[in-house]
């Protein structure tokens, strides 16, 4: 069946099929089937390579240009557009062109969004693709065909789907159109490349121009480019409509993508309320777009209007304000929130953005710094968007002299000057001096509060009070305030102060596991403690646990350990501890804590897996910690006995495997004393 008709047709149908799927989002085949027709034509083209022509969907990867573009001439001069700047401006342009001709007053005008990419030009002989330029001086343009062929939405033939187009189409056909990135497409891109470790690129309208203007046209076929078409350059040997609007229904219908946002409007004011919704819904598009065209909709008209300078008369670009800038990054400079967290923030060069001056802009944190590889002194692209806080997008790396400093983040807190913390497997940086000043609030809030050493009546005003006043510096000075300290506050009349005074005392006899969690130790939630208070019965003898000391208590990973051990390592830590002792504050383990302190079971961790005779899931739990002992979900090294009752799971193979003595619930009766 290889014939040159099947060739031909197998051509058109794999077109039509890229048509359906990349220019009208609705794809009439699966992947498999289409995976299948072009191997078919794969075969073929190997077979008779003497067949192959330019509109053949293989042609749509794979050249490498050699040394740099060549140059191509423009059949018309590709223009720009004068911008307008508000609604008062798009009057005025109007005022201007309808002195120059009447006509204009009762005119008609299309609207289309401005889209931010790269101006492409393509050149259609006899309905095929021939070639594709850049826009250039307007002039004349750079030869980038291999590159456009790889874009899916570009027709290499047309009309793609000959049912919907009439009238014969012009032999020689020239098109504008628009080449560009969605924002999800480039967000996508852009996580992809920082999964792989390699580097982002800053926004859509950057990427899409370097992808066009790659040599090697094969990585642009990896660039996740698409256009839309919106005006007829020049035609040869055929009909094209003399009118905006019907030139973008009529590009529609010969299989081009075409924006679906553009609307035509009897007067200005409509024209300029529609571009005027689209200001404030700009975000809702699915690329960047920097404006909408306002145009005359007579084509005719607008051409005999002529044009300033590179500006056509005919049309004008209203303007969004912008909202990406480029500045100096003077310096970045080192906040700690209430948490501890190290927050990176960039000191700009002062630069206006849509209105406002901005001198600061987050970097998000220390690991995106490193990724964009942003440097002090370095031209930055920063974006103030909505609400949302100007943030600094990336550097310009092409702007750079070679004076720029690169950033390493630094080694003690800004606040307080002890050694920062990064957590394995968290992007943060943390301060964990207790008593750093920037976080003391925060601490001294988390230290009283209801899961904690539960101080009724410290509540947060109090805490700051206490805080500006400099009675509390750290969490062991609250238990060192007087009754006369607290009359010399503001608000404090006797029974508030004797009841503060006693809520205070009565805190002091909480069970260990809370005074552990209300220390803040980084991973160290109620849970945790209560597991730490168990295991080790007091803070002296946590205080001087090792790593592998924390490690061994089921459910202690290396994260949490380490930062466990680090906390009782500091000098600031240790000394917040003395205090605490000093002032009575040091509970031991108690009953229901307790497993090094009592219990036949202590220092016994059991895993259940079965149904036992007598014991329900829940009461055996009960029993084993009544005395003394621990319960834990999965076997491990750690497991000292598997409790095995009637149907057992996979925990018993795993025992076996690892050596864990198994008993059944006797045994386990037995171990508690019978
Ligand atoms: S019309 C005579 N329409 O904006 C026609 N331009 O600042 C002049 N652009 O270089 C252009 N979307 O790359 C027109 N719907 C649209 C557009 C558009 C984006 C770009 C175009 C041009 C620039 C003018």
């Amino acid at each position: 069946m290889t014939t040159p008709e099947r060739y031909t047709h197998l051509k058109q149908e794999i077109n039509f099929h890229l048509y359906r799927y990349h220019v009208l989002d609705a794809p009439v085949i699966s992947d498999v089937e289409y995976d299948r027709l072009l191997l078919e034509l794969q075969q073929i083209e190997a077979e008779h390579p003497e067949w192959v022509t330019p509109d053949s969907p293989s042609q749509r990867a794979g050249a490498v240009i050699s040394e740099k573009f060549s140059k191509v001439r423009h059949p018309r001069p590709i223009l720009s557009l004068a911008n307008a700047f508000g609604a008062q401006d798009a009057r005025a342009w109007f005022e201007r062109i309808r002195k120059l001709d009447e006509r204009v007053a009762s005119a008609k005008f299309t609207v289309e969004p401005k889209i931010d990419g790269l101006s492409v030009v393509l050149h259609y002989r006899n309905g095929i693709l021939a070639q594709g330029a850049t826009r250039g001086d307007g002039e004349v343009g750079e030869d980038i065909t291999s590159n456009l062929r790889t874009i899916r939405a570009i027709p290499l033939q047309i009309p793609v789907d000959p049912s919907q187009v009439q009238a014969a189409i012009p032999e020689y056909l020239v098109l504008r159109g628009e080449a560009f990135i969605t924002n999800h497409d480039f967000d996508e891109l852009n996580r992809k490349l920082a999964e792989s470790g390699e580097k982002t690129y800053l926004n859509p309208r950057n990427t899409a121009a370097g992808s066009l203007r790659q040599l090697d046209s094969g990585l642009t076929a990896q660039r996740p480019l698409t256009i839309l078409v919106y005006q007829v350059v020049y035609a040869e040997g055929g009909p094209i409509p003399t009118s905006q609007w019907e030139t973008l229904q009529w590009l529609q219908r010969l299989g081009f993508p075409v924006t679906d946002v553009a609307r035509r409007f009897d007067t200005l004011e409509e024209a300029i309320d529609y571009t005027e919704t689209w200001d404030k819904g700009r975000d809702t598009l699915p690329y960047e777009a920097d404006g909408m065209v306002i145009k005359l909709d007579d084509l005719g008209l607008a051409a005999e209007l002529g044009f300033v300078g590179k500006d056509p008369r005919g049309a004008v670009a209203f303007k969004f304000p912008a909202r990406e800038v480029t500045t100096t990054l003077l310096d970045i400079e080192v906040e700690v929130g209430r948490t501890g967290v190290l927050t990176p923030r960039a000191s700009l060069q002062a630069v206006e953005i849509n209105g406002v001056i901005v001198k600061n802009a987050t970097l998000h944190n220390f690991d995106y710094i490193a990724e964009k590889d942003i440097r002090i002194g370095d031209r930055v692209l920063v974006k103030r968007a909505g609400e949302v806080i100007p943030y600094v997008i990336g550097p310009v790396t092409d702007a750079r002299t070679g004076i720029e400093q690169p950033y390493m983040p630094p080694e003690t807190c800004p606040a307080c000057g002890q050694p920062v913390e990064h957590f394995e497997g968290e992007v943060a940086w943390f301060c964990v001096n207790a008593a750093c000043p920037a976080q003391l609030l925060r601490n001294v809030e988390h230290f009283v509060s209801k899961g904690a050493m539960d101080i009724n009546g410290l509540g947060y005003k109090i805490v700051e009070q206490l805080i500006q006043s400099g009675l509390v510096k750290d969490v062991a000075d609250i238990y060192s305030l007087t009754r006369e300290q607290l009359l010399g506050l503001e608000g404090f009349a006797e029974k508030k102060a004797d009841n503060l005074l006693a809520a205070v005392q009565a805190s002091a006899a909480q069970p260990l596991s809370r005074l552990i969690a209300a220390l803040g130790i980084h991973g160290v939630g109620e849970v945790a403690a209560t597991d730490l208070a168990r295991h080790f019965g007091s803070l002296d003898v946590l205080a001087t646990a090792r790593l592998e000391d924390v490690q061994a208590i089921e459910g202690f990973g290396p994260n949490t350990a380490a930062s466990i051990v680090d906390w009782f390592a500091r000098p600031a830590n240790q000394n917040l501890l003395a205090k605490l002792k000093q002032a009575g504050v040091w509970p031991v383990s108690q009953a229901g804590e307790s497993s090094a302190g009592g219990g036949p079971l202590a220092g016994l961790t059991f895993v259940v897996t079965g149904s036992l005779p007598t014991l329900s899931r829940d009461g055996v739990k009960e029993f084993i910690e009544q005395h003394g002992g621990k319960v834990t979900d999965s076997v491990s090294k750690n497991t000292s006995y598997l409790v095995l009752g009637e149907n057992p799971g996979s925990k018993l193979e795993k025992a076996r495997k690892l050596g864990v003595e198994v008993i059944d619930e006797a045994g386990l009766r037995n171990l508690a004393g019978g």
